[in-house]
């Protein structure tokens, strides 16, 4: 049998919709998936801030839209969620049927929350069983997100007409939509820099291990050149993609470069950080490739930094290269390479509706 949702990866600066078939149990199952439609459309600033949907009627008014140009045949989807404030554990917990586990959360972790547990959407990934002092466990991801954050995003979907049938987190969409083949056999750091958000997310064998949501991505470059060299955001935004890192400049252009270099080189520490953090708890099962996606990583030199700092090899990704691309979707997807991953890996995303 075969299931379409479209996921929807609502980010700072852009809405992508990927419509995806999946046939069977997805291609991770024998079956396959095929991606039939994909568009997005430009956000303005102020409708998501800090990795929350700030004003519902905003993006319901840019849905509709894209919904009405890009012909969407379904209106099932699949929001992504995440920013800073989710809690990421990697944690241990009794082993017993998931079911059983998933409604014995809020008793279980209740105590690491920053927020009441029933302020809190909750789920657990387990990765793994393991045995601990003789007793069987469950090792995996706690995922708690405060309900109101994911809330706003399902208000301006269904303003839009659309039908909210599952939430996920961005990251587990972003290695759904990427880790598979070889990538499933080692130990991966995908890492995707956004404008205002980045997801770091180690998965071993195809499970992830560890996931980070740092709250810094490439927009903070374009601000520090904007303030430092007295332009508008857009002008800021060019001198940025021009320039990047480890470019000769003339010495009119030295403060936009300095700018650039200051700020990204804290984002870069910050990912390095987590990787650090990574390797000291997972020792013997070290980062063996980095993948790097989301418009931030566009920056000219960046990957060859990150590749630098943190002694690992670097590439693109490619939010496409697990789905069947439908005839009538090669032309959006274009150029989106990069772009994608995280609205096709909500797309793939087994609901039982
Ligand atoms: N060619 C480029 N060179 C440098 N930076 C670029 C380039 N293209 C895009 N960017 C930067 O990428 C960022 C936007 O990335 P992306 O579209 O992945 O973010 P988003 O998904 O809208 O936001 P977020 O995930 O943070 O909520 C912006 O900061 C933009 O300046
Ligand atoms: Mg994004």
């Amino acid at each position: 049998m075969a299931t379409r949702v479209i996921g929807v990866d609502i980010g700072t600066t852009q809405v992508r919709a990927a419509e995806v078939e999946l046939s069977g149990k997805g291609p991770g199952a024998g079956g396959s998936a095929t991606l039939v439609n994909f568009a997005t459309a430009q956000l303005p600033a102020g409708v998501v801030g800090d990795g929350e949907v700030l004003d519902t009627a905003g993006l319901a008014a840019v849905l509709k839209q894209l919904w009405a140009s890009a012909k969407f045949s379904d209106k099932q989807v699949v929001v992504g969620f995440g920013n800073q404030r989710t809690v990421l554990r990697e944690l241990e917990l009794s082993s017993m049927p998931l079911a059983e586990l998933r409604s014995s959360l809020p008793f279980q972790v209740a105590e690491m929350l920053p927020m009441s547990a029933d302020e809190a959407l909750l789920d657990f990934y387990p990765t793994a069983e393991v045995e601990v002092d003789g007793a069987k466990q469950l090792r995996g991801i706690l995922v708690a997100a405060s309900k109101h954050a994911v809330a706003n995003a399902i208000v301006a979907v269904e303003a839009a007409g659309l039908r909210p049938i599952g939430v996920d987190l961005s990251a587990f969409a972003l290695l759904r939509a990427q880790v598979f083949g070889d990538w499933a056999q080692q130990v991966v750091a995908l890492v995707d820099i956004g404008a205002r958000t980045t997801n770091v997310v180690v998965a071993q064998n195809g499970m992830p291990r560890f996931i980070r949501v740092l709250p810094s991505g490439g927009a903070e470059a374009t601000d520090a050149v904007a303030s430092a060299m007295k332009v508008s955001l857009p002008e800021a935004e060019e001198y940025k993609r021009r320039i990047g890192i480890g470019t000769e400049v003339g010495p009119e252009y030295q403060l936009a470069k300095d700018a650039i270099a200051t700020t990204t080189k804290t984002l870069v520490d910050a990912v390095r950080n987590t990787f650090v953090y990574y390797a000291g708890n997972n020792p013997g099962a070290g980062i063996q490739h980095v993948v790097i996606t989301g418009g931030g990583s566009h920056l000219p030199g960046l990957g060859q930094y990150l590749a630098s700092a943190s002694r690992l090899p670097v590439s693109f990704g490619d939010g496409f290269s697990r789905v069947k691309v439908a005839k009538k979707a090669t032309t959006s997807v274009a150029g989106y390479e990069t772009l994608g991953a995280i609205a096709v890996g909500l797309g793939m995303m087994e609901v039982s509706s």
